[in-house]
């Protein structure tokens, strides 16, 4: 098939105006969200449904044009985009954003891959249940998306990742069949667990067109406080009250650097921690409650209180309102916007076990100064689940551009730094082509070794988002 034929096909499945095809229309697919990427396609495809989206992947199987799944096009690693060869399609699910069923028994929704996650989260909320998934890109990320990069946000302390919410799948294969593996089981241990495969691997096993996910009862209340704090070691004793507290009611406990606050107050000059002082150290800590507003504030005051006796905090607010709460939480999820205002820096997504944190960040920071003196760390994330966006920046008085030549050198520092203590170069955001060269330094042949296998088994053609995780 010529890709005149090839694209004329498509035309016939999706009609003319789903296949874009002319610079100016395809522009927007083709950069990543933090404009570090700029690739090239033969076209963008917007299928409408299932059907659709199995017959496009048959066609590409049959004329051998590789694809590349796309979402919100929110990923941070490159996942989303297609390569230089301007031989692919990229194939956007967002028409795709029906709310197929929800249970209220069986406490799950079945959503289509490009359903907005804040779309589902308001689905979820009307029918008076919880669809905990949370992160900054809400607004714009897919579910979809969430599956195939294990998405994990600000909630997984409590709910855990992407995959601990999914119960089944809609899948298209790379042959273009559909794997219907919608089933809203808690239990099924029929063999090979599919679902799990194609969860994580970032578009290049098949396309998700489909989810069942697990809701929740609603939190009766949600509480958060900020602290300000002097370490990270003061943060981990920290964690540690709250849990003792608070046990699973403890949603969120976030990390940010005094660096990453100051980032946000110069970018966005209305969002302030509302302390007197500058603190080296911030950690946003929410909880949820069954009982009452009033029991889960008395809960959160307690732990403060006892961090305060303990020395653990130098300060600290427990939101009065709902409002408060929310200007709290705006603060943590503007430090990405902040960074990518401020310019180019060096990102990265490490994960460590919590109880190492502390010396992780101590060792890394000084082995940075060592080599880049000067350079600044905005770090913040997930400390209670041991997942940092240890992020560098250029020293004030040096070029962006410049610093981000020293890239490989600052990547090689954080990953070994993070692998040697038991950790893992990619938490939550994946590997897509950004991290698929370095992760063969960190896996072993053997794990290489299978990955590659399930990949030739899957998708043996090669089609589905070459070039990416492997
Ligand atoms: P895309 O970016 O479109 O795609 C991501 C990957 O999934 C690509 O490899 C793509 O090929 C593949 N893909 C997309 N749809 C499908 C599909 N239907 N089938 C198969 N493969 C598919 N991530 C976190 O984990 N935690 C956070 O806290 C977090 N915060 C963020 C904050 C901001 C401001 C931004 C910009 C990003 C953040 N991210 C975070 C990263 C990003 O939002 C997530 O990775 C998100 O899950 C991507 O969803 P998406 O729909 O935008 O996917
Ligand atoms: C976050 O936690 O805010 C994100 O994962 C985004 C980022 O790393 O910048
Ligand atoms: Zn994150």
């Amino acid at each position: 098939m010529t890709r005149p034929e090839f694209l004329h096909a498509c035309c016939e499945v999706l009609g003319a105006m789903h296949v874009l095809t002319a610079p100016e229309d395809m522009a927007p697919y083709l950069t990543d969200w933090r404009g570090r990427f700029t690739g090239s396609a033969a076209a963008v495809l917007r299928p409408a449904d299932t059907l659709q989206v199995a017959a496009v992947v048959a066609l590409c199987a049959e004329a051998k044009v590789p694809l590349v799944p796309q979402g919100g096009n929110t990923g941070l690693v490159l996942g989303s985009v297609p390569d230089l060869a301007g031989n692919a399609v990229v194939l956007s699910l967002k028409r795709m954003n029906r709310i197929r069923a929800i249970d209220l028994v069986n406490n799950t929704i079945t959503v289509e891959a490009g359903s907005i996650l804040e779309e589902v989260q308001n689905a979820a909320s009307k029918a008076d249940r919880l669809f905990p998934l949370s992160l900054a890109a809400e607004g714009s990320c897919t579910i979809g998306g969430n599956l195939a990069t294990n998405a994990g946000g600000t909630a997984v302390l409590r709910y855990g990742s992407m995959r601990d919410l999914c119960l089944g799948l809609e899948v298209v294969t790379a042959d273009g069949k559909v794997w219907d593996g919608l089933r809203g089981l808690r239990k099924d241990n029929t063999g090979y667990d599919l679902r799990n495969l194609f969860i994580g691997a970032e578009g290049t096993l098949g396309i998700i067109t489909a989810a069942v996910l697990k809701l929740f009862p609603q939190p009766k209340a949600q509480v958060t406080a900020l602290a300000g704090l002097n370490t990270p070691q003061d943060a981990l004793r920290l964690l540690a009250m709250a849990q003792a507290t608070c046990a699973a009611g403890l949603t969120g406990f976030e990390l940010m650097s005094a660096c990453s606050v100051a980032l946000v107050a110069r970018h966005f000059p209305q969002m302030r921690t509302g302390f007197q002082d500058a603190h080296a150290q911030y950690v946003l800590l929410e909880i949820s409650d069954s009982e009452s507003e009033a029991h889960a504030t008395a809960m959160l005051e307690a732990v403060v209180e006892e961090a305060m006796e303990g020395a653990v905090l130098c300060d600290a607010v427990v939101a009065s309102s709902i409002a408060q709460s929310r200007a709290l939480w705006s603060l943590r999820e503007h430090i990405t916007l902040a960074q990518a205002a401020e310019g180019k820096h060096v990102k990265h997504d490490v994960s460590v076990p919590i109880s190492s944190i502390a010396e992780f960040i101590g060792q890394t920071d000084a082995l940075l100064q060592q080599a880049f003196p000067g350079c600044r760390m905005v770090t913040f994330g997930h400390l209670g689940d041991g997942n940092l966006h240890y992020n560098v920046s250029a020293p004030e008085a040096m070029a962006d551009e410049a610093f981000i030549q020293h890239q490989e050198a600052i990547n090689l520092i954080v990953h070994d730094s993070a692998v040697r203590f038991g950790g893992s170069i990619s938490a939550e955001h994946g590997l897509g082509m950004l991290k698929r060269d370095e992760i063969r330094r960190y896996k072993s042949d053997v794990e290489m070794e299978l990955m590659t296998a399930i990949k030739k088994a899957l998708d043996p053609h090669q089609l589905m988002n070459p070039g990416k995780v492997l």
